[in-house]
């Protein structure tokens, strides 16, 4: 295999110049609109990012709001979820997804991910709502953990990839949950609903979804950005009466809201993006099957694993390895950045402290945070830069000490399941 002479070529894990300057003339003259109209926040160009997003996602609203973290936030409080519910979401997921369920005054508690998926293991959440959740006197599901009613899930589609949505759904619905899509690393990602009998897109199967557009996501602003879907009219007024302090017209407020209207400029860069996304995440996918060829041979190395029910579109390529610091330093001694998402999950996390949760309570989710590591991904990357990443990763794992196999990583993870 091909080893460059040069480990002084940078490869980025994510190139964010390029696909601006390729597209400069058209993000330009939106500032220009801005600045020659003086329409700043809301106004036509949300209107329109709105609706072209909404047709994208396959659904009858999208509602642009200030970051995902609002989207994920006004999603969970439009859908119906009180303070002092109990919301159901994973571990292993940016803090955000639980941030949102603590601003909405309820209480995350967390169920297991999947070995192979890493996104929610159904089975966990199916487990976790007939053998640690019960009904009190009144009827209501309750957690047997906090005691708190137990009222929505919010499977989280990470890295791109879409979560077991019909399955989730059919344990949800059983229960009478609100289901509330995490979406915000899955711009595009597609689903085929056996229920359904069609693919579905990421942001249409839950009662809402939440969507980021932080610069380095699929679709990424020029600042923040988020947005609500939904196919639900009401949901969908009462995110936009959250996003704007509970306005119905101007001063009157019929619920105390928030400030999380998206700029004008944010939403003409994502209406000028929009077009480009399918193409994007058909290169991101391309790179992802390039990266499967290359690293096939490697034995050291478990690759990403897409059910045939999945489309994922590869926000990011996230490998496993026992030897994942070497792997990393390595790969940063010959020039290839690496990021981690996420070295420490939720329920360890200081900020979480007092939801007391322990190590060894969600073993698939501590052991995948101590194997990940992210691979430069995006759609610009090249063939060469891929075959160099690959090439420098099997040097270097052909000369190290091999821990466990793969099989025996996955019996250890089956073996010591509690949560
Ligand atoms: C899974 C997930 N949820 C929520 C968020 C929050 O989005 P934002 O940073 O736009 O608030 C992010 C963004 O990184 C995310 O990756």
């Amino acid at each position: 295999m091909y080893v460059s002479d040069t480990a002084s070529q940078h490869i980025p894990f994510l190139d964010l110049v390029t696909p601006h300057t390729e597209l400069e003339a058209e993000l330009t003259s939106v500032f220009r609109r801005a600045l020659l109209t003086a329409s700043f926040v809301g106004g036509p160009m949300v209107a329109e990012f709105e609706s072209a997003f909404a047709a994208f996602c396959g659904v009858s609203h999208a509602v642009a709001v200030a970051s995902g973290t609002d989207a994920l936030r006004f999603a969970i409080v439009a859908a119906g979820v009180q303070p002092g519910d109990v919301v159901l979401t994973v571990p292993h997921t940016f803090i955000a997804t639980a941030e949102a369920i603590s601003q909405a005054g309820a209480t995350p508690e967390f169920v297991d991910i999947d070995d192979g998926t890493f996104n929610m293991s159904v089975e966990r959440l199916e487990y976790y709502l007939e053998q640690r959740c019960t009904r009190d006197r009144t009827g209501r599901l309750v957690s047997l953990r906090s005691g708190g009613p137990v009222t929505a899930v919010v499977p989280v589609h990470l890295y791109g990839q879409m979560a077991d949505m019909d399955s989730i759904l059919r344990v949800a619905g059983k229960f009478g949950l609100i289901v509330i899509e995490d979406a915000c690393q899955a711009h595009g990602a597609e689903y085929f609903s056996q229920a359904l009998n069609r693919w579905m897109k990421a942001g249409s199967m839950g009662h809402a979804a939440a969507f980021s557009f932080y610069p380095g996501k699929n679709l990424g602003a020029c600042g923040e950005g988020g947005a609500v879907t939904t196919n639900d009219d009401r949901l969908a007024d009462q995110a936009r009466l959250l996003r704007d302090h509970g306005q119905v017209k101007k001063y009157y407020h019929d619920a105390v809201g928030y400030n999380g209207r998206m700029d004008a400029i944010q939403a003409g860069i994502l209406l000028a993006k929009l077009p480009h996304l399918q193409d994007w995440n058909a290169r991101r996918r391309h790179r992802a099957a390039e990266y499967r060829r290359l690293l096939a041979g490697v034995d050291a190395v478990r690759l990403p694993h897409e059910p045939s029910w999945s489309r994922a579109v590869y926000h990011l390529y996230v490998i496993r390895t026992a030897h994942r610091e070497s792997v990393m330093s390595h790969l940063k001694s010959a020039g290839i950045d690496t990021a981690l998402h996420y070295p420490i999950p939720l329920h360890l996390q200081r900020a979480y402290a007092d939801l007391n949760y322990s190590r060894g309570d969600f073993p698939v989710s501590e052991r995948v945070s101590a194997e990940i590591i992210s691979l430069p991904m995006f759609p610009q990357l090249t063939a060469e830069q891929q075959a160099r990443v690959a090439a420098e990763m099997e040097v270097f794992l052909s000369k190290a000490p091999r821990k466990e196999t793969e099989s025996e990583v996955a019996l250890l993870a089956t073996a010591t399941r509690t949560a």
